[in-house]
């Protein structure tokens, strides 16, 4: 019996939701491991769309269990208002489907009010972050100032954690950002109520898995953001705060690497990226607001219009490596349906000289100009497709050659946002031959 982890292979938003969604059905558990509500994880299921920010995207199959794991950074709030927003929708929420890590830090209004400050300060030079507080509760946590949520259940704790944190962030706030300083009564008393409720579904998550592996059941580990948004491996500066890799599923699910045993990186058919940072295949022409208006390119959580380009290999193939992937799922095929030419990235040029990899220095990657192999395209629709011998030959020729580059074979392929728009080749679940 195997466990499977789904990454992103991009920056983000590579349909990972769909597919978690998908493969949620053959699981027990399903576990995030790293991020927290600057993900934007889209369902579409019976047409009606439901879009998870925190909670894992098995939710809305009953039976499941959906674990927060201690890698993730989560805001209390936007928790309680996602599990509100799931029962107005029907979905059962309660401690029989959902716990959360006593080990997970929290992101308290401090973090979101220094993440909004610190962009705004740097006005053209921003990340364009989520807005989130992300990055300044992983910076406490680094710093072991963070509080987790296991404060939750010990107020005095809590209170004087808070109390000392506010200190040191006000100072920041008023006097190196100019922005206004929180006072901590608001701050300690909606903590407090909303510990209330959180309570029941505080648990050790690692111990869960860990139990759930003895009895033999699956678990489905559910990356947020996309390989080169990494901390350590993407387009630093312009990336997350954690490490979205898969690795990272160890370390924040409190598993061994014996415990993963198929690594899906989902590869959108073509790329996008939100935020700023050097995109080397962007498209600032018709091509790109094709790709835009026909795939929905906008923001799950910010509403953001998302850049648009081509594929790009040279970040897949790295991604490949880089998270040890067994297979590949590729989403969104059905948008470039009605594009004549199609490119794809095989390399990039830079200094005169052709280079498979992306270069670590931001700067050199901005100069990097993308070597493109051209194939055909189709016109025919694919989203009634269900076999991958009913795509038209292009589309086929398409998927052969990004297999062929990143010399890793094609596992799932999304022809459209539903739940069964969707070829599947082989079920990453099955033990490999
Ligand atoms: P995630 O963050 O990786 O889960 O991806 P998002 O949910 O942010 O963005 C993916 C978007 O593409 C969502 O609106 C999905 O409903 C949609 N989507 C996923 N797969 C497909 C597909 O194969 N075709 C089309 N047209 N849309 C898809
Ligand atoms: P999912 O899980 C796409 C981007 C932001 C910004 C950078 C840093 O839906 O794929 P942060 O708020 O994390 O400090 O922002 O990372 N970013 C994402 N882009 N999809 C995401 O998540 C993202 N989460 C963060 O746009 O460029
Ligand atoms: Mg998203």
């Amino acid at each position: 019996m195997g466990n499977v982890v789904v990454v992103g292979t991009q920056w983000g938003d590579e349909g990972k939701g769909k597919v978690v969604d998908l493969l949620a059905a053959r699981a027990e558990l399903v576990v995030r491991f790293q991020g927290g509500n600057n993900a934007g994880h889209t369902l579409v299921v019976n047409g009606e769309q439901t879009i998870c920010h925190l909670i894992p995207s098995g939710i809305l199959h009953k039976g499941k269990k959906c674990l927060i794991g201690n890698g993730v950074v989560v805001d209390p709030e936007v928790l309680l208002e996602e599990i509100k927003k799931l029962r107005a929708k029907g979905v059962s929420v309660g401690p029989e489907s959902f716990s959360l890590s006593e080990k997970a830090h929290l992101i308290m209004p401090y973090h979101r009010a220094v993440d909004l400050a610190r962009e705004a300060a740097k006005g053209k030079d921003k990340i364009g972050t989520t807005g989130r507080g992300i990055g300044p509760c992983y910076e406490d946590k680094a710093g072991r100032t963070g509080i987790r949520a296991v404060d939750l259940l010990e107020p005095d704790t809590l209170k004087e954690k808070i109390a000392g944190n506010l200190e040191e962030k006000n100072f920041y706030l008023t006097k190196f950002l100019h922005a206004e300083a929180l006072a901590f009564q608001p701050i300690y008393e909606s903590y407090l109520s909303m510990a209330e409720i959180l309570k029941p579904y505080i648990s050790d998550v690692s111990l869960e898995i860990d139990e759930a592996i003895r009895e033999g059941r699956r678990i489905l580990f559910e990356g947020a953001q996309g390989t080169h948004l990494d901390i350590d491996h993407g387009t630093y500066p312009f990336v997350t705060s954690s490490n979205p890799v898969s690795g990272s599923a160890c370390a924040g699910a409190g598993v061994g690497p014996d415990k993963l045993h198929h690594i899906i990186g989902i590869v959108k058919a073509y790329t996008t990226r939100v935020g700023a940072g050097p995109f080397p295949t962007e498209l600032l022409d018709e091509t790109g607001d094709y790709m835009q208006e026909r795939g929905a390119e906008f923001g799950a959580t910010t509403g953001r219009r998302r850049r648009c380009g081509w594929l790009d290999l040279v970040l897949v193939r790295d991604a490949a490596r880089l998270n040890g992937l067994s297979s590949l799922s590729i989403t969104k095929l059905d948008v470039l349906t009605g594009l004549k030419k199609l490119n794809i990235c095989v390399a990039y040029a830079l200094e005169g000289k052709r280079i498979e990899h992306r270069p670590a220095s931001i700067n050199k990657l901005a100069l990097c100009s993308p070597i493109y192999e051209e194939m055909p395209g189709w016109r025919d629709d694919i989203s009634s497709a269900r076999e991958r011998d009913e795509l038209p030959r292009e589309a086929q020729r398409y998927l052969k050659r990004i297999e062929e580059i990143v010399a890793v074979p094609l596992s799932i392929i999304s022809v459209g946002p539903g739940r069964g728009e969707t070829i599947i080749l082989k079920d990453p679940f099955a033990p490999s031959q």
